[in-house]
């Protein structure tokens, strides 16, 4: 099989992290560049945290670090209103990795995006977008002919039911609404998008996480960071207890590249609300009237024991290339 180029636009981000683990990991997938993006924290944040992930694995993946700053909003991520808020028990900072000496590089990611994503080489190439879509919509906006040569586009965000950052609203459309909008409306061929709902339909356990630790250093690492984004942990805060799980909303998307993660979906005209009421960031699904209806492909439920594997074989394979990791452990 002939292996796909990925290019992930995220905010790393724990769960982000994981997805970008499973691209370098796969046979089947060519881990092209990471372009980065305000969201869970700051721009300089997201972007180190990649550098550091990528160092610790030792994989000489670019990044390329993007928006600082919403499409709809002069504030920037991570400060004021557009700080994630703090959860008990997990690390603000990030991802509990070592520093290191790697530098984005000097092209932005809105310019690397646009790149890759014209011309020929983009026909065998697809973007998981895994973070608010700022980097995403400004590269439509500048060159509205993406539109046509972005093949491919998998993203995480939206909620059918239960919002995680609002009542009704998702972290990564709440943070960028308007940029979700732009990308939404743009009439890409093939999309599809992971909501809450569905990502939430696929928790890893910490029987999970002990298989995948078992595939080696790389899976030990991706472990730890998984049951990082465990929520209740046993009084010493050591062991996690094992009737929690853990969601990892981003790595369905890099899952769903190589297997079969999504196990219900349905297509949908999807939008998301800009208004600066309470509702600012919700998305609005409704299922498309027929096939060439516009719209996008929304998942429904997905599969954990899909998921644990893929991450398992993903950490396997590059434990087995023998590259220690720099993680720190925690
Ligand atoms: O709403 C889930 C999204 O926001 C994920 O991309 C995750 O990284 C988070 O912060
Ligand atoms: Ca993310």
């Amino acid at each position: 099989m002939t292996s796909l180029t990925v290019v992930i636009d995220a905010d790393p981000g724990t769960d982000d992290a994981i997805g970008i683990l499973v691209a370098l990991g796969h046979a089947d997938l060519e881990l092209r560049g990471v372009t980065t993006v305000g969201g869970n924290a700051a721009v300089d944040v997201t972007t180190d945290n990649a550098l550091r992930l990528l160092s610790a694995v030792d994989r000489p993946v670019p990044v390329f670090a993007g928006c600082a700053t919403p499409l709809g909003a002069r504030e920037r991520f991570g400060h004021g209103f557009l700080a994630r808020p703090h959860r008990p028990g997990r690390d603000r900072e990030g991802l509990g990795l070592p520093p290191t000496s790697r530098r984005a590089e000097d092209v932005s990611a809105v310019d690397f995006l646009i790149d890759t994503f014209t011309g020929e080489q983009a026909a065998n190439a697809v973007l998981v977008a895994t973070g608010p879509l700022t980097n995403v919509a400004s590269a439509l906006l500048r060159r509205p002919d993406l539109a046509r040569s972005l093949r491919r586009l998998v993203v995480m965000g939206g909620a059918r039911g239960q919002g995680n950052v609002t009542p009704s609203a998702d972290f990564n459309f709440w943070a960028d609404p308007e940029a979700a909008r732009v990308v939404l409306r743009a009439g890409l061929p093939d999309v599809v998008l992971f909501p809450l709902d569905a990502t939430r339909s696929a928790p890893l356990t910490e029987s999970d996480c002990v298989a995948i630790e078992r595939s080696g250093h790389v899976g030990a690492l991706a472990a730890d960071i998984i049951r990082s984004r465990m929520p209740t942990r046993a009084a010493d805060g050591s062991v996690p207890d094992p009737a929690t799980t853990a969601t990892v909303h981003d790595a369905l998307c890099t899952a769903h590249l190589v297997a079969p993660v999504l196990q219900a979906s349905e297509r949908c005209e999807v939008d998301v609300d800009t208004s600066e009421s309470g509702r600012r960031g919700t998305s609005v699904m409704k299922r498309a009237s027929g096939r060439d209806s516009p719209g996008v492909e929304v998942a429904l439920r997905a599969r954990s024991d899909i998921l644990a594997r893929t991450i398992g074989a993903a950490t396997r394979r590059m434990s087995a290339d023998g590259t220690p990791t720099g993680a720190s452990s925690r």
